[in-house]
């Protein structure tokens, strides 16, 4: 026999697997509703090129790329947003502004597999496509708070990092970066905890970066809260209006109710490239393994990917180390089988008379289930139980003959006899 194994890093989701996918899914898609979001999707496979052009070089190299048999370059969707970007482009003068969509697509990045990352998961995607203003990125945030809420999550669990893109450059060159060099000292910000110092030094050095301005460079990004911020730079000009736009953006959260959920940490700078302005991670507190959450404004890709000028602002959530934090907190909820009646069929006759009355309960609206071969009413009764039925319908010779079927409640033990004809009506009540 071939024992065909799966790719690594890709999950196979066995019903106990499904059920906890669903239910962050639920959460999900309950938020989004709440907020007003609007579901779409978009392809699985996308031309190479929307990635090579703005993503950035870490997502780049992760990409699942080949040719396709029509000689295109195309890649396996590595995130949602060039997918959402060309769409919501290509409509921009009919779409009723600002937009609000979401999605939930299936990702893949060929990544180094390690606790949190695998190289297929599913993202939540929420973005608002044409405001501007800083409510836009605290309604998305306050959203994804919303739903680390709605999954039992609280803020001593979870904590959301933010930062800003602009604030940072308009300090990084006030420092003396010059304005080439910021995307680079970024990818070196936001590796600042995952590499050793001596390599980030040498990239620095690369750079042609002075240590002392390295050193201030370091100092910012310990910088925590908003009057550790003033204290440094209000009074830098070329840097003050951007403290005041964060400090409006954090007054919005905490009118938005999750305020408490929220620091102000300047290394978060994101890894990929496009991300124009304020940007945000929501983290397991005490930052063990990985993001559950990233995002933030991108005002300038949809003019690279489709030539409109439209201001965006939006986040991936992902399911794995999401569902990771939840099982370590004893929050993902027990798989339990349930059928709402199984119907226990003694004798041929019977039997054939339990296909039309499963047919008739399905029609209603209930689950129903019954053994295919025919067997003794305990033997019955244990699948009953193991399936999670609620109750079984007992029909046996005398209940034939009476046109009548034994409702047995499975966790009372309490019976009712129905005629046939009131079996469905008998049942719905109070299923
Ligand atoms: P991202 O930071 O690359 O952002 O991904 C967002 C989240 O997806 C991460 O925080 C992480 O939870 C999850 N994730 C990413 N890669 C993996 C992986 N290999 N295995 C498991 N989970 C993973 C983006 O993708 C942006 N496009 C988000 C966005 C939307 N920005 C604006 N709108």
């Amino acid at each position: 026999m071939v024992e065909l194994q799966g790719v690594p890093g890709f999950r196979e989701f066995y019903p106990e697997n499904l059920a906890a996918r669903s239910h962050i899914f639920a959460a999900w898609r309950e938020v989004a509703r709440r907020y007003g979001f609007e579901e779409y999707d978009g392809p699985p496979l996308e031309p190479l090129e929307i990635y090579t052009r703005k993503s950035g070089s870490e997502i780049v190299g992760q990409l699942y790329e080949f040719e396709d048999k029509g000689g295109r370059r195309v890649a396996l969707r590595p995130e949602m947003t060039p997918t959402l970007a060309r769409m919501v482009g290509s409509r921009a003068r009919s779409l009723r502004k600002p937009v609000r969509w979401f999605s939930i697509p299936q990702l893949f990045r060929y990544e180094r597999q390690q606790r949190g990352r695998l190289r297929e998961h599913f993202q939540l995607n929420l973005d608002i496509i044409g405001e501007l203003d800083a409510l836009a990125d605290a309604e998305v945030l306050a959203a994804g708070i919303d739903v680390v809420q709605a999954l039992g999550l609280d803020s001593t669990q979870v904590r959301a990092r933010i930062s800003d893109r602009r604030l940072l450059s308009a300090i990084f060159m006030h420092l003396g970066v010059v304005e080439g060099d910021l995307l680079q000292v970024y990818q070196i910000v936001d590796r600042l905890d995952r590499e050793p110092q001596d390599r980030l030094e040498r990239r620095f050095a690369e750079l042609g970066i002075r240590s002392e301005v390295v050193e201030e460079i370091l100092k910012v990004a310990e910088l925590r809260g908003i009057d550790q911020l003033e204290a440094a730079f209000g009074s830098i000009e070329s840097v003050s209006g951007h403290v005041d736009e964060l400090s409006r953006y954090l007054e919005y959260l905490d009118k938005l109710g999750v305020g408490h959920f929220v620091d102000i940490d300047l290394s978060v700078v994101r890894g990929l490239a496009y991300y124009t302005g304020i940007v945000f991670e929501l983290w397991p507190s005490g930052r063990d393994f990985r993001a559950i959450c990233g995002g933030g404004r991108y005002d300038d890709l949809l003019g690279v990917l489709a030539g409109i000028d439209m201001p965006a602002v939006g986040f991936g959530m992902g399911d794995v180390v999401l569902l990771e934090l939840m099982r370590e907190r004893r929050l993902v909820p027990e798989y339990q089988r349930s059928v709402d009646c199984f119907i226990v069929a003694i004798g041929h006759a019977a039997r054939l008379r339990a296909l039309e009355a499963a047919q008739e309960l399905r029609s209603a609206g209930l689950s129903v289930v019954y053994e295919f071969r025919e067997r003794g009413a305990a033997g019955q009764f244990k699948s009953a139980a193991s399936l999670g039925a609620r109750r079984a319908v007992v029909i046996g010779p005398e209940e034939l003959e009476a046109q009548q079927a034994r409702i047995h409640d499975m966790t009372s033990g309490d019976e009712q006899v129905v005629r046939f004809a009131r079996l469905a009506e008998a049942l719905t009540q109070g299923v």
